[in-house]
């Protein structure tokens, strides 16, 4: 094993930048103090820049599991009617997560198709829905769903629309008040760049109109947005991360959300050439195929052994399947501040690892093309 540090390219958590790591060493601090207040004042403005709203935000101590329920939570009454869009895993969690606090469908397709708007519209003229809830990125397979369509849908049939965007918002585009979006979830260590273990949700004015509650305490989306507001949370937040959170906020403006999502979009590109040019199949319809993530079937003569040879001989941490699709694709995540040098040292660890495991390809093939789909610039 390589003494440096592993090169992280999973679906999150991603690589931190070294600044991000700075701005989390320090002494303790109280979080009914001047200094974090100011934190949280700038982190509101920063959030309503990374979810490119002007409405209201809150942010949650607890992974982007802990946004999808507390959006949920928030939003959902029980005689609500939900119906939930799945083509992979985490949009069943939106189901599930559904499922707690009222009554919801499942429209379910198959992993790695995008969702179908015909069939949804089939869906919503079938059944007396409420609200229309929607994985945009399923990361678990590497698609991204179109999710300004569906919600055209929602629009037209007047639904609440309510949508994961953990590993889209900060890395492929997303318009909530053009889509229609009502609620809307990111994870700090998705394409932010931040430590794992916060949350955030935007919501649309109608969507903040109708929050109540009655479902949960400490989730509580109402309380933990309305004390954004004023600068402050309603019980102690996971301090040393919201700094953290702060600076890899501050990282994305530097940058510029546009210059990101088109960079991540480059990264993308260049991922799927790569792979193509060493015979690596593409999971997802690739009219569909994520920019945030990539997501590979193993070729014949190729395994989870990949994945274990990457990380023990070259330091290189990929992502394997999930649910249905343990153990027979691989994943790499390009997202957040994520490099072409980092995109690069990974397929040059694949075809290493590929050759010796007897994959036919032309060696250096995956490289070339990274090479040639960026400048000096990227
Ligand atoms: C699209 C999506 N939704 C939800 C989650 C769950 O987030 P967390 O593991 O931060 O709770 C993930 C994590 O990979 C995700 O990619």
């Amino acid at each position: 094993m390589p003494s440096v540090e592993p090169l992280l390219m999973l679906a999150g958590p991603v690589k931190i930048d070294a600044r991000v790591i700075q701005a989390m060493s320090r002494p303790s601090l109280g979080h009914r103090t001047r200094h974090f207040t100011a934190a949280l004042r700038e982190i509101r403005e920063l959030l309503q820049y990374a979810f490119d709203t002007r409405g209201p935000v809150g942010l949650l101590s607890g992974s982007g599991t802990a946004g999808i329920e507390s959006m949920l939570a928030g939003l959902l009454r029980t005689e609500d009617r939900v119906l939930c869009l799945t083509n992979g895993k985490f949009g069943e969690r939106v189901f599930e997560v559904a499922a707690r606090y009222a009554q919801a469908q499942q429209l379910d397709i198959p992993w790695g198709r995008p969702v179908n708007p015909e069939a949804t519209r089939e869906a919503l003229e079938e059944g007396d829905y409420d609200v229309l809830a929607l994985c945009h990125n399923e990361t678990s397979t590497g698609l991204t769903n179109p999710a300004e369509e569906l919600g055209r849908l929602a629009q037209e049939a007047g639904l609440l629309y309510l949508v994961d965007g953990i590993t889209s918002v900060g890395g492929l585009p997303v318009d909530m008040e053009a889509w229609g979006i009502d609620g809307l979830v990111l994870g700090s260590q998705k394409c932010l760049a931040a430590p794992a273990g916060l949350s955030a949700v935007a919501l649309s004015d109608r969507g903040y109109e109708r929050l109540h509650e009655e479902n949960a305490y400490y989730l509580n989306l109402k309380a933990h947005v309305d004390h954004l507001e004023a600068g402050s949370t309603p019980y102690t937040p996971a301090i040393h991360l919201v700094l953290g959170f702060r600076e890899a906020l501050r990282l994305l403006r530097e940058e510029g959300l546009l210059a990101r999502i088109a960079r991540t979009a480059k990264l993308g590109a260049a991922s799927r050439a790569a792979a193509d040019a060493i015979g690596l199949p593409l999971l997802p319809d690739r009219a569909f195929a994520s920019n945030t993530v990539s997501a590979f079937s193993y070729p014949d003569r190729v395994d989870e052994t990949l994945r274990e040879r990457l990380r023990e001989e070259h330091g290189v941490l990929v992502a394997g399947g999930q649910g249905r699709l343990k153990g027979g694709i691989f994943r790499i995540g390009h997202m957040g501040v994520c490099s072409f040098a980092d995109l690069r040292a990974t397929f040059r660890a694949l075809e290493a690892v590929l050759a010796d495991l007897g994959h036919p390809f032309e060696p250096g093939a995956g490289v070339e093309v990274i090479d040639g789909s960026h400048d000096e610039a990227d």
